[in-house]
């Protein structure tokens, strides 16, 4: 996808789907004598179905209670009772896509308040309206650009000095090393400052706030400060200290600045998101405002692209021909060349190495060679389609909604499952089998954003505003590990679903540098 095109055309496209639906939901008259709720059952009172819910996503193959589910009801959609409330389950790819085009409209996304409290209320996440959309773009020019040479350098040298750091010969938790490279990277991107003393203080708290959220809080928990969720609220208040010390010098910074209109050097080097945060808006946001847009940034990239990188190693490792076709001289078949659009015939089919070859040993990747890694975007987006890290998002109905022979009550909670439709036979061919070749037949896969059945980053209004630099980071990273190192499991490792989607043991591999490699 290209990076300065793709956003705003989505945008567009997501903003006439959004007009077609206020017609489609509120404009039409609704038969409400016939409607009625989507089937299903709510299960044991009080908890409903959750505990099933719960222990089908703590299984390797959490699919059959939606598998279950659909088969019995005999519909994409239907009526279950998780978490304390009923929900309305989708997973119907037409009715998501409503669902994402509508937001701000027929439906708002709806976090539980343990969420909310420890996002900050001026979180992008829950900003609402005229204020949510002037913040989305600009996150999305910010974020979406990452071609812009000095964000790009930054993700070379980061990720490369993370490796330095292993030995030759190193067992280490991949997931904790991306778990690190992606915390440094985020703070680089935000407030332009290097790992050191500052972040390791910072990552200290941060990695207490994060485990917050996936804590079960009980009522008064915030008043307890023993507990998970109780520490999260004191770790939160650190970062948001450290956040808006650095926010604040930058305010006087600025000042400054403008009497004294320093060298243009020093300006290209803190054009990062803070410095878009004091221009925007003739400089009106408050600190605290600024404050909780940059903690939300840093919650919402961290697990995510973390896994996604660790993930993507675990699939490539257990699918030894994709490995390969990443990595070293690989021979086609000529009709196979065919189907694989955009590689050029009459040079060697392995992406990485020759990229390597074509650079020399010590270049920092360009913008023009994240361009040229086409199987990597294959491996990718297989990744994403089966991990599901985000497997779904909630919405809540502001307005009784139509859908086929269903009206959703005004209020309902509605949760529109992504690996629902990612998993489903009827749109991908063995679709629980992880097969990166799937997407180079792109006349196959070609209409499978816009018709909603893919959709790893969400969609419409709330569309990740992370999608391209979470893509980025993680080919970057793919190149310097397969360019440099060989590697097995240290142990076995199992993915697992619940709080969120990552391996249990967080992927320990034994690592060796490879002999001609740089280091
Ligand atoms: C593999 C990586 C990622 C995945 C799968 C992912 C997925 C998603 C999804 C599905 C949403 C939509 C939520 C909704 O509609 O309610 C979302 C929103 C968001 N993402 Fe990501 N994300 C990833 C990486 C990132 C990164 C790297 C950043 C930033 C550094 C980021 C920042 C955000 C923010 C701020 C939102 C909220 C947007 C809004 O509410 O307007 N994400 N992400
Ligand atoms: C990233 O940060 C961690 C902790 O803050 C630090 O230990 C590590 O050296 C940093 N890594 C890189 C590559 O700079
Ligand atoms: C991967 O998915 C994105 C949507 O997230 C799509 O635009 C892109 O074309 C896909 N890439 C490939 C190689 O199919």
């Amino acid at each position: 996808m290209d990076a300065s095109g793709a956003p705003p055309l989505l945008l567009a496209a997501a903003a006439f789907a959004a007009a077609a639906l206020v017609w489609l939901f509120v404009a039409r008259p609704s038969r409400r004598g016939s409607a009625r709720l989507p089937p299903g059952s709510t299960g044991l009172p009080l908890i409903g179905e959750t505990l099933r819910l719960i222990s089908a996503y703590k299984t390797p193959n959490p699919e059959p209670f939606i598998d279950e589910r659909v088969a019995r009801h005999g519909s994409g959609v239907f009526t279950t009772h998780v978490f304390g409330e009923r929900t309305v389950f989708s997973a119907d790819p037409a009715f998501n896509r409503l669902l994402l085009a509508a937001e701000g409209r027929a439906v708002d996304c709806s976090y539980p308040s343990s969420i909310t409290t420890l996002l900050g209320p001026h979180s992008l996440l829950l900003t609402r309206g005229p204020a949510h959309k002037r913040l989305h773009s600009l996150t999305l020019t910010r974020l979406g650009r990452p071609a812009s040479p000095p964000l790009l350098a930054h993700i070379d040298r980061l990720i490369l000095a993370t490796m330095r750091d292993w030995e030759p010969a190193a067992t280490v938790r991949l997931l904790d090393e991306a778990k690190k490279v992606t915390f440094n990277l985020t703070v680089k991107q935000l407030v332009s400052i290097d790992p050191g003393p500052w972040t390791e203080s910072v990552r200290r708290e941060y990695v207490k706030l994060i485990d917050g959220f996936f804590s079960i809080p009980f009522p008064f928990a915030h008043l307890l400060p023993f507990t998970t969720y109780g520490q999260a609220l004191k770790a939160r208040k650190k970062v948001a200290g450290a956040l808006r010390e650095v926010i604040s010098r930058r305010m006087d910074e600025k000042l400054v600045d403008r009497a004294a209109d320093s060298g243009e050097d020093e300006k290209i080097e803190k054009k990062d998101m803070v410095q878009e945060l004091l221009e925007a808006e003739d400089g009106s946001f408050s600190v605290e405002e600024m404050v909780d847009f940059c903690l939300s940034l840093l919650v919402a990239g961290y697990e995510t692209t973390s896994v996604l990188m660790t993930l993507a190693v675990k699939f490539l490792t257990e699918t030894p021909t994709a490995l390969a076709q990443l990595k070293v001289p690989y021979s086609f078949p000529v009709l196979y060349l065919e189907v694989c659009q955009g590689y050029p015939t009459n040079q060697p089919k392995e992406e990485h190495e020759n990229i390597r070859d074509i650079k020399g040993k010590n270049q920092p990747l360009e913008w023009s060679d994240y361009k040229s890694m086409p199987f990597t975007q294959c491996v990718i987006n297989e990744t994403l389609r089966v991990a599901n890290l985000i497997s779904g998002v909630f919405r809540r109905a502001n307005t009784d909604i139509q859908f086929k022979d269903y009206i959703i009550p005004k209020g309902c909670k509605i949760f529109a499952s992504f690996r629902a439709v990612h998993l489903n036979t009827e749109h991908y061919e063995n679709a629980r089998t992880f097969d990166p070749w799937r997407w180079q037949s792109k006349n196959k896969l070609q209409n499978a954003v816009g018709a909603s059945l893919f959709t790893p980053f969400g969609g419409g209004p709330r569309l990740c505003p992370g999608y391209e630099l979470a893509r980025v980071v993680v080919s970057v990273f793919l190149h310097h590990l397969v360019t440099r190192f060989s590697w097995e499991e240290a142990e076995e490792d199992r993915i697992v679903f619940f709080p969120t989607t990552r391996t249990l043991k967080g992927y320990p591999i034994n690592l060796r540098r490879r002999p001609n490699s740089v280091a």
